[in-house]
Formats: structure tokens, C-alpha cells, sequence
């Protein structure tokens, strides 16, 4: 049978009634990559879930499907959101699916292109703010406490529910529960998500082992490593430029409660893991998300792995919406050569000199 969507999928796991809107765009349902060459060199058992396989290209749609679909349930006809790109996306696509206003806030300069177009073409009204996501997002609290506008980022309860199937969709992909889930955190959401999507799974008998919850900030961001807010976050990785995450509490407890930690990056790491996925897994994935594979590069030469451990790295978004940084990272330019065989052929030679 052709694919449902989340909302039908995970019904009995989800706050849907038969008022809730069967909305979708089929969110969800995103492969498990098995990385058979990072694995070999790890020493690991090491898999891939690609959220970027996601309609707006982001793990923000699962949760976005379920926050819109309750939003319209209760009458709502505009959405808002502060973001650092992917969740604007998200907000954007649902809303234009339901007809309904939706407001984006977004910090200026710091979002990356493809997510600004993606914003701007589903028709969301978006403003750009002369000040960071954290910034942002208290102004969105504000705005939304005094007026009928529903906010869906994931302070919003629906959200994280949404967003736990992709736990469940990693258990019945792996016919177990991981040893290890490593996460991205930025608001820190997805991690408490999963968490949270981990236990319902494991109480329902579904799984018989829970993962132990590895979380990764970036170093320029790391508000739980350090225990203190940031107040000018900075990271190469935007999406995860976040100084003052919203889910903090939920987000330790998950660390704390799986015997897992939230541990953080360097832009440099991040950046290696993101070129190393692309050119040896063939998976193309934003910085951000490359945040989970450098973590496990650190746990690593830490000594963390017994050896041949199950591990899930979440690869949040996909690497299209931020090509200015591929093509930055990679430091090179496509070589401009004549029209002829033979230009083509001495280009090749030089290039396999390099
Ligand atoms: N990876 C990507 C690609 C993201 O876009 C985000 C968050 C995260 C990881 C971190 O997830 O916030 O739940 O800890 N992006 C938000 C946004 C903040 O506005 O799109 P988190």
C-alpha cells in the first residue's frame, strides 16, 4: 500500500483525533544508510538516518506536520516561527499545503540560501531580524502570547511529538533499538524527541534495549556543555547557531537518563566530517547534521567504543540547502578549459596530478 504519511502511520502513537487534519506531504519514512566504509574505519556498526530525504529536506517536517495539522484543529489560521532556516521551510511548505498565513523570523545574514528560498517561494512572509536566533525567538513567544497566531517552533508540544517517530522508524529499520543515537543539538528538540520516542517504543515492548543519547553543540554554541547561556553564538553550522536552547532541561534529562552525554565540536571537525561523508558514503548532508558523524570521530579517539557497536548518526538536513558552503569547503573552483578532446584530456591529467 502506497504510503500514508506520519500522521496516519504513527496515529495510535501520536495526539491525533478524528478531528486532526490527515494532512501530509510524506514526511517521514526516511532511509537508514548503512556506512559501509565509515564503519570498516571506525570499527563500528555504523548507519545513516538521512532526515535531508525529507520533503523540505529537514528532520523539521515530521514534527511540522503534526504542530500544523493540531494548529488547524483548533482553529488556527496563522502559524509563526523564529528560525535558523530548516524549520522556517517546514512551517512554510505546511501552511501553503492548508492555506494558512504564516510568519517567519529569521536572523539576518545567518540563514543558508536554499532555506531562504524555500521560505520565500512556499509564501511565507518572512522577516529577517538584526539580531540572533535566540533573539528571535522570544520575540515570536511575545508576539504569539498576546495574539491568535500559533507558534510551531518546538516549544510547541506537538512538534516534539511529531518528531519522536523518527525514533520508532529507526527500530523497525534496525529490528532493535541502536547501542548509540548521536545527535546534532541547537534548540534541542530532536534530541529530547527521540528520547522521548525511544521510551514509548521501549514501554510498548517494541524494543528491548533503550540507545545511549549522544548529543553534540558546536563549539561557538555549547550553552548545556558549558552551563550557560551564549550570548553571540557563532558556528559555521547556522542551523545549529543557537545560544540559548529551549528544550535545555529535556535534553540533559535524555543524556543523563540514557548514561549518554551532550559533548560539543569544532567547526573544523564538523567540517571534515561534512566532506567526508559526501566524498567516501555518497551522502550529502548540511554541516549541521555533520555535527553527529564528528561527534562519533571524537568519541572515538576518546576511546568510547568497546568495538562493533550499533551506532545511528541522525544526518538532520540535506547538503543542497547550503551549497555556498560546499562549494567554500571544498576550497576549488571547476576547472574552465577549451571546447576540444584534448583540453578535456590534459585537464583530466592535471586534475589526477593533484
Ligand atoms: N540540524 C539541523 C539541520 C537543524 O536545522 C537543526 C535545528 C538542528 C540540527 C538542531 O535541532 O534544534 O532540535 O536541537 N534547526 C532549527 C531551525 C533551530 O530553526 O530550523 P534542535
Amino acid at each position: 500500500m502506497r504510503y500514508q504519511g506520519l500522521l496516519q502511520t504513527y496515529k495510535e502513537y501520536l495526539p491525533v483525533t478524528d478531528k486532526t487534519p490527515m494532512l501530509t506531504l510524506q514526511e517521514g519514512n526516511t532511509p537508514l544508510v548503512r556506512a559501509e566504509n565509515l564503519s570498516q574505519e571506525l570499527g563500528l556498526d555504523l548507519y545513516f538516518k538521512y532526515e535531508g530525504l525529507n520533503p523540505t529536506g529537514s528532520f523539521k517536517d515530521r514534527g511540522m506536520v503534526m504542530a500544523v495539522a493540531k494548529a488547524v484543529e483548533e482553529g488556527s489560521r496563522t502559524i509563526m516561527c523564529a528560525s535558523t532556516g530548516n524549520t522556517s521551510a517546514a512551517a512554510a511548505a505546511y501552511a501553503a499545503r492548508l492555506g494558512l498565513n504564516c510568519i517567519v523570523l529569521i536572523p539576518n545574514n545567518n540563514i543558508a540560501l536554499g532555506k531562504l528560498a524555500q521560505a520565500m517561494i512556499y509564501g511565507a512572509k518572512v522577516i529577517a531580524i538584526e539580531g540572533n536566533f535566540d533573539r528571535a525567538l522570544e520575540i515570536v513567544r511575545e508576539i504569539t502570547a498576546k495574539h491568535p497566531i500559533t507558534l510551531v517552533n518546538s516549544v510547541n508540544p506537538y512538534r516534539i511529538e511529531g518528531q519522536k517517530t523518527a525514533a520508532f522508524e529507526v527500530c523497525d529499520q534496525l529490528g532493535e533499538a541502536p547501542d548509540v543515537l548521536a545527535i546534532p543539538v541547537g534548540n534541542a528538540g530532536n534530541i529530547s524527541a527521540y528520547w522521548k520516542g525511544f521510551k514509548e517504543y521501549h514501554a510498548k515492548g517494541k524494543i528491548s534495549s533503550l540507545p545511549r543519547m549522544v548529543g553534540f553543540e558546536a563549539e561557538g554554541a555549547m550553552a548545556i556543555v558549558k552551563g550557560e547561556p551564549i550570548l553571540e553564538p557563532e558556528t559555521v553550522a547556522t542551523a545549529i547557531r543557537i545560544g540559548n536552547p529551549a528544550s535545555w532541561k529535556t535534553a540533559v534529562a535524555a543524556a543523563e537518563e540514557s548514561s549518554g552525554q551532550i559533548n560539543y565540536v569544532r567547526d573544523e571537525e564538523i567540517l571534515s566530517a561534512y566532506r567526508t561523508i559526501a566524498s567516501r558514503e555518497g551522502i550529502f548532508a548540511e554541516p549541521a547534521s555533520a555535527a553527529s558523524v564528528a561527534g562519533v570521530y571524537k568519541l572515538k579517539r576518546e576511546g568510547y567504543f568497546k568495538g562493533g557497536e550499533k551506532v545511528v548518526c541522525v544526518l538532520t538536513g540535506h547538503g543542497l540547502k547550503d551549497p555556498n558552503i560546499a562549494i567554500k569547503s571544498i576550497g576549488a573552483e571547476p576547472l574552465v578549459v577549451q571546447d576540444s578532446e584534448e583540453a578535456v584530456m590534459a585537464a583530466i591529467a592535471k586534475l589526477e596530478g593533484n
